[in-house]
């Protein structure tokens, strides 16, 4: 368990602000995307309006001979009611021009061409009244009511300015009401489906984390069938079994200490008695003759069985330290340590290279040769096979390389198959205490490999497969 400790942000600071936030800047997103062809056809629209106050005044000006002939009164008043300053008409090459009595003489004149109302256009105009400075003249051109004739408005662009403003104000309070709306019905759906039950996981785990052996804590699935309630199931199974674990394990860490206790005063007592025995060896007396090496012998398996707990207690704590090792001589000491080193009857071929230099633990690496080697002896002892042997090969590719241990004894009894790797289970041979093969799997994989029995039909071959990296290069 690592031991910094999570802790659950705010009611406004985790998921949930993060939800919040997306949908409000999604919602803004469209509302610009919808606003700015609107804010164009308004401007389209506004534009349109005046240009059919000019038509009129134009037919007015069509209707009469002379322009210059009517009455000032008349045309300002024209003038104003289309909101111009002033008003051009053109038809069949002539042109006529109503002013007003003041006219202001423009020196920045932008024009907005009615004949040409495509949705860019139309949009790139909006936006360029908007940022344009504000004193500009408009100048609006389009169609008149008669085939070829054309009318042309000037005036002052600061009322169009002015009113698209107010829209674009009026569209931006619109918007913000609809994605504060909006979010907040999303945030509260989203809520009660997703992020209050996910606060309550999280909670849940983090208070499940501290306390383990607290089965109060285990959450209580709700009823739904979502993923969620997926996720609440097997969380309240995942801790239950978590649990029942930590429960298990520490019973057994307790049992293991008084066994450990027990084992150990065992152990002395048995030596004192073999100290005893070896006097009693030295007697005279035939019967003790006889009797005495059989006392010893027991006595010496039942100290031989007390250590090989405690040192299994002990050692399967420390991890491994690493160094170089000669792999050739590893086997050779490990080798002679099981007695297989000129004995008698079982010939012993080592095969593996003297090249071969890995970077292991070489007491612990040793031990797992050690207990292998031994199995293969005792196990050739035990029966009478035709020219009895043990080798050790080794094969590399690129990930792994393989040390197999291998003898053409027995085999492995089935009771020892069945609890292949197990402490204290595995045994299947009188006086053994099943801890050698637990112990080399467990060493093996603390340095990152694995132990596995071969598949083969006489004898018995075991793999210690390591991984490539462990390889000193020469
Ligand atoms: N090479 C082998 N051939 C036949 N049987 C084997 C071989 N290696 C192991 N076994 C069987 O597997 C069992 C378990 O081996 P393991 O080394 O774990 O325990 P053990 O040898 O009984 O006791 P310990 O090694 O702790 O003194 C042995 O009792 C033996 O029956
Ligand atoms: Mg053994």
């Amino acid at each position: 368990m690592t031991a910094e400790r999570s802790v659950l942000p705010g009611r406004f600071s985790g998921l949930s602000i993060k939800l919040i936030a997306t949908i409000i800047a999604v919602i803004l997103l469209v509302e610009v995307v919808v606003y700015l062809p609107s804010l164009a056809s308004f401007r389209a629209n506004w534009l349109d309006d005046r240009l059919r106050v000019g038509v009129v005044a134009a037919r007015v000006l069509d209707a009469v001979p002379d322009v210059m002939a009517l009455p000032r009164e008349l045309t300002d008043r024209l003038l104003t009611s289309a909101g111009a300053n002033a008003i051009v008409y053109r038809r069949q090459g002539q042109s006529q021009l109503i002013e007003l009595a003041s006219p202001v003489r423009p020196d920045l004149v932008v024009t907005a061409d009615m004949r040409q109302a495509d949705l860019m256009t139309l949009i790139l105009g909006a936006i360029d009244v908007l940022f344009a400075t504000p004193d500009r003249t408009l100048r609006i051109v389009g169609q008149g009511d008669l085939d070829d004739s054309l009318v042309e408005l000037l005036m002052s662009e600061r009322p169009l300015r002015q009113d698209m403003l107010a829209y674009s104000r009026q569209i931006g309070i619109v918007s913000l009401a609809i994605a504060a709306v909006t979010a907040v019905a999303l945030y509260l759906l989203a809520s009660y489906l997703f992020i209050y039950p996910v606060r309550r996981l999280t909670q849940n785990m983090l208070a499940f984390r501290q306390a383990p052996e607290n089965a109060s804590l285990i959450i209580t699935p709700s009823p739904r069938r979502d993923e969620i309630g997926i996720v609440e199931r097997e969380l309240a199974a995942m801790e239950s079994d978590l649990f029942s674990m930590l429960r298990q394990r520490r019973h057994l860490a307790d049992l293991g200490l008084a066994v450990a206790k027990i084992n150990h005063d065992l152990r002395n007592t048995l030596t004192s008695a073999q100290l005893l025995s070896d006097q009693v060896a030295t007697l005279d007396d035939p019967k003790v003759q006889r009797l005495a090496p059989r006392l010893v012998t027991t006595l010496d398996k039942a100290i031989g069985f007390a250590q090989s707990v405690l040192d299994y207690g002990r050692e399967t704590a420390a991890p491994p330290v690493m160094a170089p090792v000669a792999m050739a001589a590893l086997v050779d000491d490990a080798a002679f340590e099981a007695r297989l080193v000129g004995h008698p009857t079982i010939t012993l071929a080592n095969h593996t290279p003297e090249t071969l230099v890995l970077n292991v633990d070489a007491a612990q690496l040793g031990r797992v040769l050690l207990n292998l080697l031994k199995n293969a002896r005792e196990a050739l002892e035990a029966a009478s096979v035709a020219a009895p042997a043990v080798s050790v090969t080794v094969a590399e590719d690129a990930d792994t390389i393989t040390l197999s241990v291998s003898d053409n004894g027995p085999g492995l009894p089935p009771r020892a198959r069945a609890n292949l790797f197990v402490a204290f289970e595995g045994s299947a041979r009188a006086g053994g205490t099943g801890l050698g093969l637990a112990i080399a799997r467990e060493i093996t994989e603390a340095h990152g490999g694995r132990l596995l029995l071969a598949d083969q039909p006489q004898g018995t071959r075991f793999d210690l497969i390591l991984p490539a990296a462990l390889r000193v290069q020469p």
